[in-house]
């Protein structure tokens, strides 16, 4: 699977007026489902970060929910995953910067945008994130 650059960053909710700007978050309806991992390798607490069509992915399990974002700070583009995760946020090693891993709404400066967030659905012992559909 190949994915444009714009399918996943596009921005069209790009508030003005001091608010920040979110990222399209992918709609789990039309998302293409891609398995990244077993239910075996992600247990509770867990977190696995990988490629997905060169893209930085990160996939976490807390509480036996599984959580998807894209692991690239809004900041200054640095590995957000690889940060202290304090229940569901995660804060960027780089500069300090938290987001939502359940949805990867920014949460502290200094970025002040959101980061890509991904449907997660479990079949069978496989673990799969949603990535917006090709055009
Ligand atoms: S790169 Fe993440 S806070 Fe600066």
């Amino acid at each position: 699977m190949v994915l444009r650059d714009s399918s996943i960053t596009t921005k069209t909710d790009l508030r003005i007026n001091n608010e920040m700007a979110y990222y399209d978050q992918v709609d789990p309806a039309t998302a293409e489902y891609v398995a990244v991992a077993t239910t075996a390798e992600l247990p509770n607490g867990a977190r696995k970060l990988l490629e997905v069509d060169g893209r930085a992915i990160a996939v976490f399990n807390i509480a036996g929910t599984y959580y998807c974002i894209a692991d690239v700070c809004s900041h200054d583009d640095g590995p957000v995953a690889e940060g202290e995760l304090d229940a569901y946020e995660i804060e960027c090693p780089r500069h300090g910067a938290r987001f939502d891993v359940r949805n990867g709404k920014v949460l502290s400066f200094p970025a002040i945008v959101d980061i890509p967030a991904y449907p997660v659905k479990v079949e069978g012992d496989e673990v799969l994130i949603g990535l917006p559909p090709l055009e």
